[in-house]
């Protein structure tokens, strides 16, 4: 079922963009929390891509098992575990899924006070060793947890807003499982941009933008924004204590790795939403699509034409932010 529902289709998109042979070609990704949950099929899926020639794994716990283990997979990548430093230096992509998941009854704030504190030692280290990487931040709160991030490199003098991204592409990924389901056919053919943050009603599914166009009821508009909005805690209830949405995810994060070094490559016309440092929407921080090329975001694409729900959405969405964007600029400027 993995490979039929995860690999499979993973294998058909980097076939149907790359020409790129792989091995000496391809690019340093670096995973920091390489053997949890996402971790390890995240790192399974990148060992897989051909634009990928040097996989570096980071954890706490148990990198020399997951880094032997896929190092047996036939592909030319070269996969190890290596202390902070050395995997994170001179990476090209750095993406971070370390930090603890949620159980039942927890909101993603919650976890902020655990997992702030592992991104910023992260961040420093990467700012310290690769302050050219692209870096994908999947840790929750996302929403505030990349603003930490952006505030390690301010304070490093290493900044650049256009590589430092929070990875919304699940809810990009899920609205099109759903609005596909509903119409009954393949969710390969729908794209539902999602737009505002990653978390509750921060979570703007643009349905009117939908490809093809859907033409849902008012009703139905409001149940399907609200399923994708819950979409992560329905996968929190259903895994009842074992953790978060992993395989998904995992699918998700090499979705948008695999789009950073399309645009690192040169490929034009690389769309993906992502959470980033913008003035586009009323916050400091806000997920709309963004042109990815060479050095990260190429073009922020804006909001885009909205109906009055989803500008109600926005409106309702903009406090929200302000205030997880704040808890993050305080946690490091406050920091002792
Ligand atoms: P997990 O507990 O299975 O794995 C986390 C891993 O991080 C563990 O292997 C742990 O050892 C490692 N880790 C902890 N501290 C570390 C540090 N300082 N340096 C390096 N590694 C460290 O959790 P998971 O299910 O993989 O989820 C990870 C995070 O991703 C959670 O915060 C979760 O909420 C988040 N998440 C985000 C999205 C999203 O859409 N952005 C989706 C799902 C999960
Ligand atoms: C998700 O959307 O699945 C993640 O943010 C994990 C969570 O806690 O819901």
């Amino acid at each position: 079922k993995i490979f039929s529902q995860v690999i499979k289709p993973f294998i058909h998109l980097c076939n149907r963009f790359s020409s790129c042979k792989g091995g000496e070609e391809g690019f340093k990704v670096a995973i920091a929390g390489a053997s949890g949950g996402i971790g390890q099929p995240l790192s399974m899926l990148m060992k897989m891509n051909p634009f990928v020639k040097e996989l570096s794994l980071f954890d706490l716990q148990h990198t020399p098992g997951v880094a032997a283990d896929l190092s047996h997979i036939e592909t030319l990548c070269k996969v190890g575990p290596d202390q902070i430093y050395k995997a994170l230096k001179d990476a090209n992509v750095i993406i971070v899924p370390a930090g603890v998941p949620r159980k039942p009854g927890m909101t993603r704030d919650d976890l902020f006070n655990v997992n702030a504190n592992i991104v910023k030692e992260l961040a420093e280290a990467a700012a310290e060793v690769a302050p050219k990487a692209l870096i994908a931040i999947i840790t929750n709160p996302v929403n505030s947890v990349v603003p930490i991030v952006c505030e390690v490199m301010k304070k490093a003098d290493k900044f650049d807003p256009k590589r430092i991204f929070g990875v919304t592409t699940l809810d990009i990924v899920r609205s099109n499982t759903f609005v596909a389901e509903a119409l009954k056919i393949n969710p390969k053919e729908v794209n539902v941009p999602v737009i505002g943050g990653h978390a509750g009603n921060t979570i703007i599914p643009l349905l009117s933008r939908s490809t093809p166009r859907v033409s849902f009821s008012d009703e139905q508009i409001i149940a399907m924004t609200k399923r994708i909005q819950n979409a992560g805690t329905e996968v929190v209830e259903a895994k009842a204590g074992a953790g978060s949405a992993t395989l998904s995810m995992a699918y998700a994060a090499a979705r948008f790795a695999n789009s950073l070094m399309r645009g690192l490559r040169g490929e034009q016309n690389v769309i993906e939403c992502s959470y980033v440092a913008s003035d586009c929407g009323g916050a400091s921080y806000f997920a709309t699509p963004l042109v990815l090329g060479k050095d990260g975001v190429k073009e922020n694409l804006g909001l885009g034409e909205l109906n009055d729900f989803e500008k109600k959405e926005v409106e309702a969405a903009i406090p929200v932010l302000i205030e997880n964007i704040q808890a993050g600029v305080d946690f490091v400027n406050n920091f002792k």
